[in-house]
This record gives C-alpha cells, structure tokens and sequence, in this order.
C-alpha cells in the first residue's frame, strides 16, 4: 500500500525524487507518512544518493495532514490515532537527514504540506502556489512543526499573522519573506530544485536547518512582547477560542526553551486540542459544508449541470433586487420585471445601491461593477423571457397571485428552464399546481440581504427532477453561496434550527430567568449575539411573526408572552 503512494527515483545525478502521490491534493494520509518514513531512511542509507528533493504529484505538494483522521479520533475518542510524525519523520527523517533535501513547491503547501516544506533544508517554488497553515481554523495548531519552524524562517510577527489567520499568502510574498528560496517556472521547478540540493550537497550553498536558526526571531524580551499584542488581539477577536492562546503558548515555549522543547509541547497540546469540543465542532462544519454538495440521487447520478447565464427575476422588491444583484456581480444576465416602471426604477434604483455598497466596502472593483450593472435589464412583460435559462419569482406570499405567474411563465419560457419560487410559507405543489411541469418547479430560498447572506436553501417536492435540482446546486456555487437541498418542511434548514433555539430561551424567560442573564450566557459561549438583543435590533413585529411560528411547531404550547 505504502508503495502505491510516495515513490522514489534516483537520478543521473544522485539526486533522490521523492513525489507524494495522493490525489486530489496529496493530503498526508497514514499511507503517505509511512511512505515518506520508508523513502527518506532509504535515502539517507544509499551511497549513490546524494541529495534529496520532495515533490507532490499532479502539481500539488501537499494538501495537508489528511482531517478524515481527526473524524475519525473524534467517532472513538482515540487520540492514540494520531500519527507521532513530528519528531520521528519532519525532525530525524527530514530536517536531520544526512543528505540535504529541497522541497519543490507548486500548486499548494498546506497545514502539514507547508510543515513538510519548511523543515527541508531549501524551498523552491512555482509561481502563484499557496503557502499556510490553516489548522487554527479547524480547532487545532499546526502539529509537525509549523509553530517553531515557521517563526524561525519569517520572523515572529509575520508567522504568528499568518497562522492566527489561517490565511494562506502566495509564494512570491513567501519569497519576500524568505520562506521561499527561489522561484521558477511550473517546467524547470523540479530541475532547478534537484540543482539546488546538489548545489547544498556539494557545499556551494548553504545547509540551513530551519530549526537550528535564531537570526529573525530577536530578543527573548522582544519575541515576549509580540506574543502579548497578538495574546491580547485574540483575546479581543476570539475570545471562546482555545486553540489561539494555546497556540502562542507553544511559540513561547519555544522561543524561551529552544526550538526542540517547542517541537515536543506543540505535539501534547496539539493532542489535548485535537479532542476538545471545539476541534470537534469545526471538524465536522468542515465536512457538513463539504457535505452540502453531495445529494443522495442527485449529484451521484452522472449528470452534467447545465450553465444557467439568463435568468429573469419576477419581482424588484429587496428579495428580486438582492438576488439580482447577486447574479449580475457573477456574471449572469438578469431581467428584472416588475408590474409598473415606478417598481421597475425602484428595483433598479436598489440594484445599482447594492452594487455600489459592493464596491465602497470593497468587495467590487469599479470595471466588475460597471460590468454587473450592464448585465442587468429592467422589462415590464414577458417577450424577452424566451431564451431565459431560470425564473426566480419573488413577489408577496399570495397563492392565487403565485399559480397565476407560474402558469404565465411556463407560457413564456423556453421548456428547459427552471421554474423557482422564494417562497417559504406556501407549499410548492400548490404554487405548481397550475403548470404541467412540476418537475421543473423548485425553491430557491435566499436570505436577505440576498448578495449578502451566504445561505441558499433549495426546496425540493419529490416531483423536482434531479437535474434541476444539480443546476440549482451548480449556480449557487457560481455566485458564491453555500446551496442547501432541503425538502418541504416547517423552517427548511435555517428556521427549523432557529426557532427551537429562540423558543428554549423564551421557555427559560417564563421559567422566570432573568433575559439578560440568557443574553450573556449565549454571548459567553461564542455567539455574536443574543437572542434578546436580536429581537431588540430585529424590531418587533418580526418578533410577533417568529414567535407565532415557534408556537407552531410546538403543539399544544401553552405559553403566553405579550409583546404590547
Ligand atoms: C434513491 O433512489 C432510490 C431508488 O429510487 C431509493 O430507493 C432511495 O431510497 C433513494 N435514496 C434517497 C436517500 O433518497
Ligand atoms: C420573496 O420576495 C418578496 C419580494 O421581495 C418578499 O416580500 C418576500 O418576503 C420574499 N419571501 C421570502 C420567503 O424571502
Ligand atoms: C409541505 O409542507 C406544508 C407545511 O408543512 C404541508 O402543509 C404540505 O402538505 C407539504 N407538502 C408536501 C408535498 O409535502
Ligand atoms: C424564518 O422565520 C422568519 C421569522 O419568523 C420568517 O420571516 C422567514 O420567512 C422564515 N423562513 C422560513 C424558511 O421559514
């Protein structure tokens, strides 16, 4: 197994090819950690090898340590699962390799990849790859060695950025930095790397272990003081977050006791994190958005999504005009119809607002807001309506004012367009009753403000074909919303998740707590606020709404708050 998936070739000229084979993004699977084990101890023991350089196949270096480990240390509780790689494979296999090894970058050096990368002894890179450390965001710290390598090689005040933020920077601001030695083209990255070793191996460069260096992390009394700024900045950003704190703790560690004692604390806290609830939360956000994408007997039937590029909103109130505007910034044309030309102007009024919001907070640049704004088109019938890929109604919650535009529009639509409503109180059979064709007839459920909010809840009957529900998945994609499949049910997603979180706090509320008390104890636990406080903000008669909805699916609830 181990074999299939790092290889080893060893040139002409005694350089040793190691190249990691994983597809997609060569993420560091147990498989791959033996691999690399097996392929540097024979390395370091043949006398026709040199040097070493590691690579990744198919133009990826690596995607990471792989998190199907964390899933499954999280389903048994066994943190024992959790490879020793750090010291056995980065630090003695690698790092302390008697030949010298160069990592060959391209495409991606992620999380445990970038770890990989930067205990090599140089780091040649291709233009535009992606260097970071990532792992904060799914409730860990980086465990091969990223905490004490990466400060060393780039400073404490840039490394700590970039691994507090889980954000990745490109190689040419690595090569800035001096995390990257050189960078070369995608062709000549694997034979100027091989040079570049046999340029260390034969003493015509240096041979630097990241580890050993002291050079850019200053003073201990000056490192102390950057970790203290960033202590106290996360504290203020991410108060409910273990793993940020934790974090700068080991980089301490080791900045004051030397980079080997730091090496062996970032393994145990990156264990006791690895098993928290919050690495537990984020692991699985992580595979649930991931999760969003894949449907049962739809996305697993080997059908193509078509391209949906026109698509006709009915309706300019700030639903229409929300999602038209999410369209048009992602390059789908829009006809926007409305009843009169005083709606019309005013829905296109609201489109050109909401475009320019875009760019003054910028989100949008100048050319992309001209552009969105040309790809929009105001009509006041249906004559264009024969080449639309998609109609998005988005008039009030009214049955008969619904089943009269969706037998309007199947009239005046081409037979492959898809038919969708934004509604969320009305039953979609009902709305289809009056077309023949319920299997084109679907819910897009935006929330507003629509170019805003990322959520897309797409509401299937079991009449909606398979492919208009894939194309629906594919364009929520495309203008950059996580897409939903739900089915026909109270609250689809969101509100089935909302109202019974709103109703526990007013059940508390008559139970005679006290609501700021509630408020506090939500806002504590790590949600930007409370759900007094949102109704507060959210103004009251949305509250009369939601709170006869949250009696709805209680029944027999006998509770009687007054609002008046
Ligand atoms: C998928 O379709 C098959 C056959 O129609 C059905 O038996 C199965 O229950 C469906 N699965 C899901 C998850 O809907
Ligand atoms: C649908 O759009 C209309 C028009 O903007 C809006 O009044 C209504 O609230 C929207 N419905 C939903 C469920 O978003
Ligand atoms: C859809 O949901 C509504 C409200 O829960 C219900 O009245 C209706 O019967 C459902 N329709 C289908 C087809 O499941
Ligand atoms: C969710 O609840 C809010 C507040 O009651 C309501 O305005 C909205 O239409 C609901 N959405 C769904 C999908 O039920």
């Amino acid at each position: 197994m181990s074999q299939t998936r790092v290889t080893m070739e060893v040139g002409n000229d005694a350089v040793a090819v190691i190249t990691i084979f994983n597809p997609p993004v060569n993420a560091m699977a147990i498989p791959v950690i033996e691999g690399l084990m097996e392929k540097f101890e024979e390395a370091s023991r043949r006398n026709d090898v040199k040097a070493v350089v590691l690579i990744g196949n198919g133009g990826k270096f690596s995607g990471g340590f792989d998190i199907n480990v964390f899933q499954k240390v999280h389903g048994t509780g066994d943190v024992s699962m959790m490879p020793d790689v750090s010291v056995d494979l980065v630090l003695n296999a690698i790092e302390e390799c008697k030949k010298p090894v160069v990592a060959a970058v391209e495409g991606l050096a992620l999380g445990g990849g970038l770890e990989l990368a930067i205990a090599c002894h140089g780091r040649i890179a291709a233009p535009k790859a992606q260097l970071g450390l990532p792992e904060l965001s799914l409730g860990v710290i980086p465990g091969l060695g990223g905490t004490q390598r990466l400060p060393r090689l780039i400073g404490l005040p840039k490394a700590i950025e970039i691994i507090q933020s889980s954000k990745p920077i490109m190689s040419e601001e690595g090569k800035k930095l001096g995390l990257i030695d050189a960078i070369v083209p995608s062709e000549e990255l694997l034979e100027a790397s091989r040079r570049w070793a046999l340029d260390i191996a034969e003493k015509r460069k240096p041979w630097t272990r990241s580890l050993c260096r002291t050079d850019k992390i200053g003073s201990i009394l000056e490192a102390k003081e950057v970790i203290e700024i960033a202590r106290k900045k996360a504290r203020r950003t991410v108060p409910n977050l273990p793993q940020h704190q934790a974090c700068l703790d080991v980089i301490e560690e080791g900045i004051v006791h030397g980079g080997y004692h730091g090496i062996l604390k970032e393994v145990k806290v990156a264990k006791e994190l690895v098993i928290q609830d919050t690495a537990k939360g984020l692991v699985h956000a992580f595979f649930a958005q991931r999760t969003t994408s894949k449907v049962p007997n739809v996305t697993d039937l080997g059908l193509k999504p078509r391209q949906i590029k026109k698509v006709a909103i009915i309706g300019g109130g700030l639903m229409g005009s929300g999602i038209a505007t999410a369209l048009t910034v992602s390059n789908i044309f829009v006809l926007l119809k409305e009843v009169n030309s005083e709606y019309l102007q005013k829905g296109i009024k609201t489109i050109q607002a909401n475009v320019r919001a875009l760019v003054t907070r910028g989100k949008l640049t100048k050319d992309k807001a001209e552009k969105a704004l040309s790809m929009l088109k105001g009509v006041l019938d249906y004559s264009e309506f024969k080449d639309v890929d998609m109609v998005i109604e988005a008039v009030i919650e009214n049955v008969p004012l619904k089943q009269r535009i969706f037998s309007e529009i199947e009239e005046a639509c081409p037979p492959h367009c898809i038919l969708a409503t934004n509604t969320s109180t009305i039953d979609l059979n009902l709305v289809a009753e009056k077309t023949k064709s319920p299997d084109r007839v679907v819910g897009a459920h935006f929330f507003s403000p629509a170019h805003v909010m990322p959520l897309l809840e797409i509401v299937r009957t079991q009449k909606t074909s398979p492919q208009v529900i894939l194309d629906l998945v594919a364009m929520g994609k495309v203008i950059k919303k996580v897409p939903v499949v739900v089915g026909n049910c109270t609250g689809f997603a969101v509100n089935r998740t909302f109202f019974p979180y709103s109703q526990g706090a007013h059940l508390l509320v008559n139970l005679g707590v006290d609501l700021f008390r509630i408020d506090r104890v939500i806002t504590n636990f790590g949600i930007p606020i409370g759900p007094f406080q949102l109704q507060d903000v959210s103004g009251y008669g949305g509250v009369h709404g939601s709170l006869e909805r949250i009696f709805e699916v209680v029944p027999g609830s006998s509770i009687h708050i007054s609002i008046d």
